[in-house]
């Protein structure tokens, strides 16, 4: 284990939901790897909230259990000694007031013990049901105060999704806000904390080539997929409220039309991209009223109904649906957007297609491949070597695997550090919650009165025909398998 950083403010982390999914997954290797990395605060405690009165051993046993399960890692002793020496957990009820009292308790020793202010972090990763009621209670019990004797703010982190339609998402911005400022909350979109999608902005607005053309007088359409092969896993209740619309169309596909198409922040700062990313979700519009059975594509994978046990289940486990932005830069650009699980493959890709009405033979084709795969890719025309006079497409790529060391950091380990340092600039605002709900609920309007009809595919396959039809419509496909982007093969 590396010696832990000196240079940020030591932090008590206070987990809700640390016998979790999330947690299991995500939260406690991430920080693990920050602590084996020297990463985090010195100092720095972790309190695990739990219903289930779970031990330190059962949770450490977890963090080995998932740190080691690529295969290759193994956990350093020194590492889980820290663990074992930081990690703390308080039993609770979540919606009982006295617990909290006790639950401040254990905070205010951990600062006695350590003799100095700590910063306090809360991560909810419990049901977004319960958000309200548990900040209501941190607020109550003053946890929302970032120390005990000193004058600190403590720090929020929860995970999409915010609200469940735009009526409560309001709400519980209201409600939130009534004990944590908007500047103490951070809303977590982990794609946002991905390499790949950090780097859509530095690449945008360092290329002049891309920079200057990226606007409807070069490109005809955009296109961006985010497939997976994976099922719902399990999680059936939280699925079966949530669908692909709220689960992933409302927060990450979005995130991403807003870093392909806003406009050049001022500078790199928060303040300044978080300002161009709500102008521009502000400008996004759905499909009209009239033409959502035409525009939006709702599909369910054949085994769905028989997994959640519901013969009758309406939610969609797929969407493809055409945007378009009302703006000088992009009017008449369609933006299609798909995500789906049960799928071929898994595949995350952004694709602008560089073409003119009147010559729809000159085409440049770029790929930003945010996962598996990793890379940038422009397909260009060029002469077929030889006496004839043929084309042929060939393509240049930049491929992370072969180019760049490997990625460093996952997102949640991006997402952890980012919030120990008071960094925002990954995460969503309440603005952008808003405008988000704002394109996707006329949506899930339309399809709650059936007015785009549900269509059932083969687990497997790349989602319903009619999706493609969607594209097909732009002179498009949605494949670009045929670029074979950044194939894992090559020598580094
Ligand atoms: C989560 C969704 O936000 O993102 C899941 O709730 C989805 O349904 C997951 O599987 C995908 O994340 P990633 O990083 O594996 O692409």
């Amino acid at each position: 284990m590396s010696e832990p950083t000196k240079d940020l403010q030591p932090a008590i982390i206070t987990i809700f939901g640390i016998t979790g999914d999330l947690a299991k997954r995500y939260l406690l290797p991430s920080l693990y790897m920050l602590a084996n990395n020297g990463l985090l605060p010195l100092n720095t405690k972790i309190v695990g909230v739990t219903r289930s009165g779970a031990t330190v051993e059962e949770i450490l046993n977890k963090i080995k259990i998932s740190v080691e399960s690529d295969g290759k890692t193994k956990c350093q002793e020194s590492t889980m000694q820290w663990f074992k020496e930081s990690l703390s957990i308080v039993s609770m009820d979540i919606i009982d007031n006295a617990d909290y009292i006790k639950l401040k308790d254990k905070l205010d020793s951990i600062e006695d013990k350590t003799g100095i202010c700590l910063l306090r972090v809360f991560y909810l990763a419990i049901p977004s049901a319960m958000f309200a009621p548990v900040v209501d209670k941190l607020g109550e019990q003053g946890l929302n105060k970032g120390c005990q004797h000193g004058t600190h703010e403590s720090r929020l982190l929860i995970e999409k999704p915010f609200g469940y339609d735009l009526q409560s998402a309001k709400e519980l911005i209201v409600r939130l806000q009534k004990s944590f400022t908007e500047e103490q909350i951070y809303r977590i979109d982990h794609y946002l904390a991905k390499e790949t999608v950090q780097n859509i902005l530095a690449f945008r607005f360092n290329n002049p080539i891309f920079t200057e053309t990226f606007n409807s007088k070069h490109i005809s359409h955009i296109m961006i997929t985010a497939t997976e092969s994976i099922g719902i896993e399990n999680r059936v209740t939280f699925y079966e409220q949530m669908g692909a619309m709220r689960d992933f169309i409302q927060s990450h596909l979005l995130q991403l039309v807003a870093l392909t198409t806003m406009d050049e922040p001022k500078n790199m700062d928060a303040k300044s991209i978080h300002q161009q990313k709500e102008i521009i979700l502000n400008s996004i519009l759905p499909p009209h009223a009239d033409n959502m059975g035409v525009e939006t594509v709702r599909g369910q994978y054949n085994t769905y109904r028989k997994e959640v046990g519901d013969i009758k289940s309406q939610t969609e486990t797929y969407a493809a649906i055409k945007l378009s932005i009302n703006n000088d830069r992009w009017r008449d650009v369609p933006v299609f957007i798909r995500t789906g699980k049960a799928l071929a493959e898994k595949v995350n890709e952004i694709t602008i297609i560089y073409q003119k009405p009147n010559k729809p033979k000159h085409k440049n084709i770029l790929v930003i491949r945010i996962q598996p795969n990793e890379g940038i890719v422009l397909d260009l025309t060029i002469k077929k070597p030889g006496f004839k006079d043929e084309l042929q497409h060939v393509q240049m790529d930049f491929c992370y695997q072969q180019k760049l060391s490997d990625v460093q950091y996952t997102a949640y380990e991006r997402v952890l550090a980012d919030t120990l340092r008071g960094d925002k600039t990954l995460f969503v605002t309440s603005q952008e919650v808003l405008a988000s709900w704002r394109i996707t609920s006329p949506i899930i309007e339309a399809w709650a009165n059936n007015r785009s009809a549900l269509t059932f595919y083969d687990n497997g396959s790349w989602g319903p025909a009619a999706a493609d039809e969607l594209v097909e419509g732009a002179g498009s496909s949605w494949q670009t398998d045929i670029l074979n982007i950044c194939p894992t093969n090559f020598k580094k």
